[in-house]
């Protein structure tokens, strides 16, 4: 299936400029999310998952799914101050913005497998300070699945060695 025919593009959003990857066009048809779903879920078997872990929020709409196929649990990462438990934070830099991410401390026990999921790859500053919250708790990133990646942005040479699944590149 030719997923990027589901993808929207939005022009000049939200900042003049900037060409938005539109997922809900996606995730509004049936058959595409599911095709998406399975795509990532067969990658995460062959890694021997034991948890998913996503940032809010698209990252909770592409994790979900997979962890619900795979039978495992979901962690959500979020912005500071809206989980209600003890967390552990990391600062990070946006494609456009700054803030910080948290994540339960006792959301990942050490040694446990994890998969990070987002919709999109554009600088990786995202998923580098997901990794950094992953890693402090203890846990392993067997792999990063992503349904966009933006290749002029480089995001994944500041994700050098750990494994990517993109499912669209632009
Ligand atoms: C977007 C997107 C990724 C991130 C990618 O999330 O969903 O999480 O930016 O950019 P990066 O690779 O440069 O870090 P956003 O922060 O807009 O949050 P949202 O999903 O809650 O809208």
């Amino acid at each position: 299936m030719d997923l990027k025919q589901y993808i929207t593009i939005v022009e000049d959003w939200p900042k003049p400029g900037i060409k938005f990857k539109d997922i809900t066009t996606l995730m509004d048809n049936g058959d595409a999310y599911r095709y998406a779903t399975d795509q990532i879920v067969a990658y995460a078997r062959e890694k021997d998952i034991d948890l998913v872990v996503g940032p809010e929020a698209r990252g909770f709409i592409i994790g979900c799914p997979v962890a619900y196929s795979l039978g495992v649990g979901f962690a959500p990462v979020r912005k500071e101050g809206k989980l209600p438990r003890e967390t552990v934070k990391v600062n990070y830099g946006l494609e456009y913005g700054k803030d910080v991410l948290t994540i339960h401390k006792d959301a990942i026990k050490p040694g446990q497998r994890v998969l990070i999921t987002d919709d999109l790859l554009a600088t990786g500053g995202t998923i580098d300070a997901t990794i950094k919250l992953v890693e402090q708790l203890g846990g392993v990133v067997a792999g990063i699945a992503f349904l966009i990646e933006l290749t002029y942005l480089d995001g994944r040479d500041k994700l050098d060695g750990y494994d990517i699944l993109t499912l669209m590149q632009y």
